[in-house]
């Protein structure tokens, strides 16, 4: 394995989200009102679980930090429970005080426009200290889904079906998901001083053990990793069971 990856292989669900809390909650500690990426999904709503209660015991504060994340659906209202910035106000934001937040607007009438204007803010604050990132059963990260190209800074894309399919299981019908997201682009989330990823669970197995062992390949986005300084990526056993 490379030296700029870390690995830590822990037991179960519980223990890859209180061990990316620590990392985390260590991180902001160094660096309270610094910029930090988060992400949405499955996987990390039990570390923003953790950090709240790290935060309740005084262990950290998250209150004073910026926050950037990954993703939105597009078009979604705001105040629709599926989406993005819904999730993060229920999961992190509004018990752990997280006012500085932002989140790819996917009510924007000028999607693009959007992404610039989003990118820009990214690049205003001095960049990201810790970027968190999920990934999807087909290797993408944030909305960058794989593909012959990828797309650099924050922009307006399509779903993969794959994507669509497994998301459907949040919407009442298939039909419901929308077709499009914006997503921070693979430099923006590259330019992220630190990279935390966390995968959980037999399905992620096979494409964990395509990020961190296989060709560097625009088809498994979460490979072009393998090219960041520094990288930790904590799995589960069953996420861990090809490595
Ligand atoms: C979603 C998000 C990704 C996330 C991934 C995995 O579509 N856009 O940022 O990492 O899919 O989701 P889950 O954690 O639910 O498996």
């Amino acid at each position: 394995m490379l030296k700029n990856l870390t690995l830590h292989k822990v037991t179960n669900y519980e223990a890859m989200s209180q061990k990316a809390a620590e990392i985390f909650a260590e991180a902001v500690n160094a660096n309270p009102t610094g910029s930090f990426g988060f992400a949405t999904g499955s996987t990390p709503i039990g570390m923003y679980k953790a950090l709240t209660q790290m935060q309740k015991n005084s262990q950290t504060n998250l209150s004073k930090i910026t926050a950037f994340n990954l993703d939105e659906y597009y078009p979604i209202k705001a105040n629709d429970p599926q989406s993005y910035a819904y999730f993060m106000a229920e999961h992190l934001f509004t018990e752990t005080g997280i006012t500085k937040s932002h989140i790819p607007n996917g009510e924007a009438k000028d999607p693009q426009a959007e992404c610039e204007a989003y990118e820009q803010k990214i690049s205003s604050t001095g960049g990201i200290d810790m970027q968190i990132l999920g990934i999807g059963t087909n290797g993408h990260i944030g909305f960058n889904e794989p593909a012959q190209n990828l797309l650099a800074t924050t922009s307006y894309v399509p779903l993969a079906e794959a994507t669509i399919e497994s998301n459907s299981r949040l919407f009442a019908s298939p039909d419901d998901v929308p077709r499009h997201a914006l997503t921070m682009g693979i430099h923006s989330i590259m330019m992220a001083k630190r990279i935390l990823l966390l995968a959980s669970g037999a399905s992620k197995a096979e494409i964990i053990r395509q990020t961190i062992y296989g060709p560097i390949t625009t088809q498994v986005p979460a490979s072009l990793l393998q090219l960041h300084q520094d990288v930790t990526i904590i799995v589960d056993s069953d996420a861990a069971k090809n490595l």
